[in-house]
């Protein structure tokens, strides 16, 4: 992750933030400058002095200015904020719900270090990539698996803590079709820096078309790679801990593994998805994210081979 654009808005929601912080730099530097200024004033004049200059007491409209001056100055930026809090924290209703049970369209569990992506009603599960359609508020309820965690992307949304035993909700909203990034913004362990994630936004039509990809049951390849690889799969060790739709593979502790192979990246963001880096994550995920659940399991090359071509082949 190179750059955060975090004064770039795209949403309702992060331009009424940007606003605001913008309104109170502005009036934090004028008063600085008016401050400074009087105090550089006021030693350029009376840097020849060598008595103290007359005192000024008991002027009441002075004092009234001092007084009053400040307590408005931090009474509207007490007003501003509030109002801005309240706007943000309004949890839309959800227009229409996809599943009469679901109140909101998205399940958002935090992991050591990974994000798993729930899209409620659909059946999809995903990990790192969060799919929107653009103008749409999208109503997210964040849950933690293990420790507190931040979810945050800073072009659509406040920050908002994930924390065990509790739902928070949050909301997304993407003004026009994009990739925003996102991130875990309070430390969660050794690989915090690496729990990133993605908020792509599409148009309504093209929304459509990548739930209809993903709500599909993966093919099994032809491939005798990967029908070698998908036997390695649930005979060793991987289906203990990873799901695949539609499989016997069910397991939560790592992320559901249904298309993997349409994801764009490995790892909470450490790796782009390609079948060279699936290779290499199988090889010894320890090398690029030490600490993660994910072990070395000491694969053959022709294990992570057969690995790879039965992963590339669920899309
Ligand atoms: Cu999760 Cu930091």
């Amino acid at each position: 992750m190179s750059d955060l654009p975090v004064l770039q808005p795209e949403s309702p929601q992060a331009q009424a933030m940007y606003e605001v912080f913008m309104q109170v730099v502005w009036i934090s530097a004028a008063i600085f400058f008016i401050v400074t200024g009087l105090i550089v004033i006021a030693i350029i004049r009376g840097r020849k002095r060598t008595e103290l200059p007359k005192q000024d007491f008991g002027n009441h409209r002075r004092e009234i200015f001092w007084m009053v001056g400040p307590v408005l100055v931090v009474l509207w930026l007490l007003a501003i904020s509030t109002k801005l809090i309240l706007t943000m924290n309004a949890v839309p209703k959800v227009h229409p719900p996809r599943d009469a049970k679901a109140d909101e369209e998205l399940t958002v569990v935090a992991h050591q270090w990974w994000w798993e992506i729930i899209y409620n009603g659909s059946g999809i599960t995903s990990a790192n990539e969060i799919h929107i359609p653009t103008n749409k508020q999208i109503r997210v309820k964040l849950r933690s698996a293990d420790v507190v965690h931040c979810f945050w992307v800073p072009q659509l949304a406040r920050k908002m803590d994930v924390i065990p035993g509790r739902d928070n909700y949050i909301w997304l909203e993407a003004a026009k079709p994009g990739v925003y990034q996102g991130l875990c913004s309070e430390y969660c362990g050794t690989q915090h820096a690496w729990m990133n994630f993605k908020v792509y936004a599409h148009s309504p039509e093209e929304y459509e078309a990548w739930l209809t990809d993903q709500s599909a049951q993966p093919s099994d390849s032809a491939s005798a790679d990967a029908a070698a690889g998908k036997q390695l799969f649930f005979s060793y060790t991987c289906v203990n801990c990873h799901t695949i739709r539609g499989t016997e593979a069910t397991a939560s502790i790592g992320p559901d593994l249904t298309n993997i192979a349409l994801r764009k990246e490995l790892g909470g963001g450490v790796l782009e998805n390609s079948p060279e880096n699936l290779a290499r994550w199988l090889k010894n995920p320890q090398e690029f994210k030490p600490g993660s659940k994910m072990p070395d399991f000491n694969l053959t090359d022709k294990q992570v081979k057969q690995l790879v071509a039965y992963l590339d082949s669920l899309k």
